[in-house]
């Protein structure tokens, strides 16, 4: 897969084996805390999983983002106008990104996403929605800074990246994301972004540990990847599903506890567990208003409005990149 510039999105070795998914499981399982990246549970199933999820009665920040876009049509409207270009961070979902679209008559659509594709194919859904709605899709690193087609150049940008995907991120990650986005967008650019709130540990905890064991299954699903792709032998009966709130650092940590001492290898290494340790799998950061709008800060972000649905388990924040000012 190449970008517009020729450059190399994925990279695999001589066995089609993607090689920063080998780098980052064998770095991780040779941590003294193991931990991948909780960018490697996407592969095809574990999308598939993550859309069961989303589905899923313990599961409410989909349906909570979801009623807010919904209900707040209006205000989108009056806040952020008609004609901006809409650059989604990630490939729309089939059912938010067309609330938007319809609340704010925007000039243009330009979906970012690494995976050609899932790219494609909500261009394609968009463009059906939406006749008569120019859609540049951008095969692209959304991590980075980007170079948008030039036909959205000197149009005005919304940035959108739902779903709290930002939450995801250690804050030094999600900073320099956010930063990223206000260079790939521009000065006087505005974001609308979601992010999921601090509630009781017990909804949280069931959220991310849902009875049906959907989570669970995503979360062993990246194993089966593993033993599969990198030839590995983990033994997953072993591994247990667990999710855990982290109240000093604010989040959810997906985990793989092991159940007795194990040995395994992958792509030829060997590793070992002893019974409780785990392999963390996932962070998922929440916010209350001031760690989100101290977050956007730090990003270059300024905060404009924040919306909750009826239930305040989740925001959406509009914010806007002002043109650098000096302190006070
Ligand atoms: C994609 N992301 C925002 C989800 C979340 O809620 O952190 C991923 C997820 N992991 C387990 N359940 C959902």
């Amino acid at each position: 897969m190449t970008t517009q510039k020729g450059l190399k999105l994925v990279e695999r070795d001589d066995d089609g084996v993607d090689t920063a998914f080998r780098a980052d499981v064998l770095d991780g399982l040779s941590q003294p805390q193991k931990a991948i990246p909780a960018r490697w549970l996407y592969d095809d199933a574990g999308s598939q999983l993550f859309e069961d999820i989303t589905q899923l009665p313990e599961y409410y920040p989909t349906r909570a983002e979801t009623e807010i876009l919904q209900t707040r049509s209006g205000e989108f409207a009056e806040l952020i106008g008609e004609g901006r270009a809409v650059v989604e961070f990630g490939s729309g979902s089939s059912v938010k990104t067309p609330l938007l679209l319809s609340a704010i008559a925007p000039s243009a659509y330009v979906p970012l996403d690494i995976s050609g594709d899932f790219l494609r194919a909500a261009a394609a859904d968009l463009a059906e929605k939406f006749p008569g709605l120019p859609v540049y899709p951008v095969e692209a690193d959304f991590m980075r800074e980007v170079e948008l087609p030039t036909a959205v150049a000197d149009q005005p940008k919304l940035g959108f990246f739902p779903g709290s995907t930002i939450g995801n991120m250690v804050a030094r990650t999600a900073v320099d994301l956010l930063r990223n986005m206000r260079e790939t967008l521009g000065v006087g650019a505005q974001l609308l972004i979601g992010m999921d709130l601090i509630k009781d540990e017990e909804v949280l905890v069931a959220a991310y540990d849902d009875a049906a064991g959907v989570t669970a299954e995503f979360n062993y699903n990246l194993v089966r990847r593993i033993n599969r792709e990198l030839n590995g032998d983990i033994p997953l009966d072993t591994l247990s599903h667990e999710a855990r709130w982290n109240d000093d650092n604010a989040r959810i940590e997906m985990h793989l506890v092991a159940g007795g001492d194990i040995a395994f290898s992958v792509d030829g290494q060997d590793f070992t567990m002893r019974t409780g340790e785990t392999i963390h799998t996932e962070n998922s950061h929440k916010f209350n208003r001031r760690t989100a709008n101290m977050l956007l800060l730090a990003g270059g972000w300024e905060p404009q409005a924040r919306w909750l649905d009826k239930g305040g388990q989740f925001s959406l924040l509009l914010a806007e990149a002002k043109p650098p000012r000096s302190a006070p």
